[in-house]
């Protein structure tokens, strides 16, 4: 592109190229800007910043358009398998039906956990929470494989890791919830699909049989495709952040599960169903609660509304809205908790306070009611999200090793003490 930025700092012009998406986005390229003028810019939780090129997900916020490698997310949430999804974002392309076969096949080889790790579930407390442990054995996962740890792995190498995680991340999750029932774990059952083994490690029992529910697998189908990937989010950058220094990826994955479990993040999806409750055992005086929200003394946030990039409406959101209502309908369930969604979400779109700051529902505010209609108890809801964005995680992964970006490290405005001396403890007052 043969357009240019000028900046004009202390009388002096400099020209910066402009970079322009396959989409029509736009960006001043600056990476030269410090070493021609000696400043920086600054940009306080990057709400301008770009910090890659990237070819895995577009999404336009204002127009509540999200496309993975292309494809809208409404066709891919109706028509494809999650392992397609992953496939998808790994790959850059659908896998053809061989391709998916050996892609499904590769997964289920792994689909075992160490015998060793089970031994670490005994001495967690029995109340922790899933995602601590999550992050903590994802973590552990190095341990357990050393050659991961090496920066210089072969690609062999690199495909395995991530056959292990996507294969082994569902086993996981499913031995802590069976770990905080104080039942006996379920080992996978590779006869069945991803989704459907899943379900029946989280709700299968040794002493009976258990058949996958359909309708139960094809609503978590679409939960995870539709939280698959999302650019350049708080736990996507910090996966890529901590890959950049050539830690090994098991390691930056569990950065990523910690930086999701932040209820301004993935955490909102159980916050959110926690406040419905609230709100209903408080005798569901919605104007209340959302007055709250809006009180700036009050440190309250209605959680599940709000984006840092969609201005118009999540389209996550209104896909698991409509969701919502079926699955509920199919399965024969009245939640009264989605009555109290549905009505605080047309009280906040109805009043200035939401319209003038564009607060729409996001994607964690109607999946809590689809999580408990089939059986995940509210503290399992960020696990299912961690589960979901696993495949866009590691495509940022891979897009940042590939494209050889450098080791991530901002830079900062310093507004601390000058240089003073050194007093000794005795001399000071
Ligand atoms: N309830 C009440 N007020 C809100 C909310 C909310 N949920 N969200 C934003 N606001 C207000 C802020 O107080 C601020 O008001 P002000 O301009 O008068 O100070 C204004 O709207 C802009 O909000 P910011 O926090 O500056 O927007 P930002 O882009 O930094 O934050 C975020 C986005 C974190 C998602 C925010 O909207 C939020 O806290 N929402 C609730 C938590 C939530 O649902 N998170 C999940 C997001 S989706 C995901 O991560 C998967």
């Amino acid at each position: 592109m043969s357009e240019k930025a000028t900046i004009t700092l202390d009388g002096q012009t400099y020209e910066f190229p402009i970079v322009e998406g396959t989409e029509g986005e736009k960006a001043i390229d600056i990476s030269s800007l410090r070493a021609e003028t000696g400043y920086i810019t600054l940009d306080f939780g990057y709400k301008n910043t770009g910090a890659t090129t990237s070819s895995i997900t577009f999404l336009d916020g204002e127009a509540g358009i999200l496309h993975y490698r292309g494809y809208p997310i409404e066709q891919l949430a109706e028509q494809a398998s999650f392992l397609e999804v992953a496939y998808l974002l790994l790959n850059g392309e659908l896998p053809n039906a061989k391709q998916l076969q050996e892609f499904e096949g590769n997964i289920r080889y792994h689909s075992l956990v160490h015998e060793d790790m089970k031994r670490f579930f005994e001495f967690y407390p029995s109340n922790a929470h899933p995602m601590g442990i999550l992050a903590a054995m994802v973590n552990s996962f190095s341990t357990f494989y050393p050659k991961s740890q090496d920066p210089n792995r072969s690609i062999k190498d690199v495909e395995r890791t991530i056959f292990r995680l996507i294969a082994k991340m569902p086993t996981l999750a499913a031995i802590s919830y069976k770990n905080n029932l104080g039942h006996p774990y379920m080992y996978p059952n590779n006869r069945l699909g991803y989704v459907e083994n899943f379900i029946h490690m989280m709700f299968g029992l040794p002493t009976e049989d258990y058949e996958v529910d359909p309708v139960v697998a094809d609503a978590l189908n679409k939960l995870l495709i539709l939280h698959a990937d999302h650019e350049q989010n708080c736990s996507a950058s910090t996966v890529r952040i901590v890959g950049s220094s050539q830690a090994n990826l098991y390691s930056s994955i569990s950065a990523g599960i910690a930086a999701l479990w932040g209820p301004l993040h993935g955490g909102a999806n159980q916050e959110v169903i926690e406040m419905l409750e609230a709100i209903r055992n408080d005798g569901s005086d919605l104007e209340k609660w959302v007055n709250k929200a809006k009180d700036k003394n009050d440190p309250f946030r209605l959680f599940g509304f709000g984006h840092r990039v969609y201005k118009n409406f999540d389209p996550r959101a209104r896909i698991i809205k409509k969701s919502c209502d079926d699955i509920l309908k199919k399965m024969g369930i009245n939640d009264p908790v989605l009555d109290i969604a549905k009505q605080l979400e047309e009280i906040a779109l109805r009043d200035d306070y939401f319209i003038e700051r564009k607060l729409y529902p996001n994607v964690d505010f109607y999946s809590g009611i689809i999580y408990r209609a089939i059986g995940i108890p509210t503290r399992m809801f960020t696990v299912m999200f961690a589960l979901g964005r696993l495949p866009g995680w590691i495509a940022q992964w891979k897009e940042m090793v590939e494209n050889k970006e450098p080791i991530g490290r901002p830079r900062q405005i310093y507004t601390g003490a000058t240089k003073r001396d050194y007093v000794p403890v005795k001399d000071r007052k």
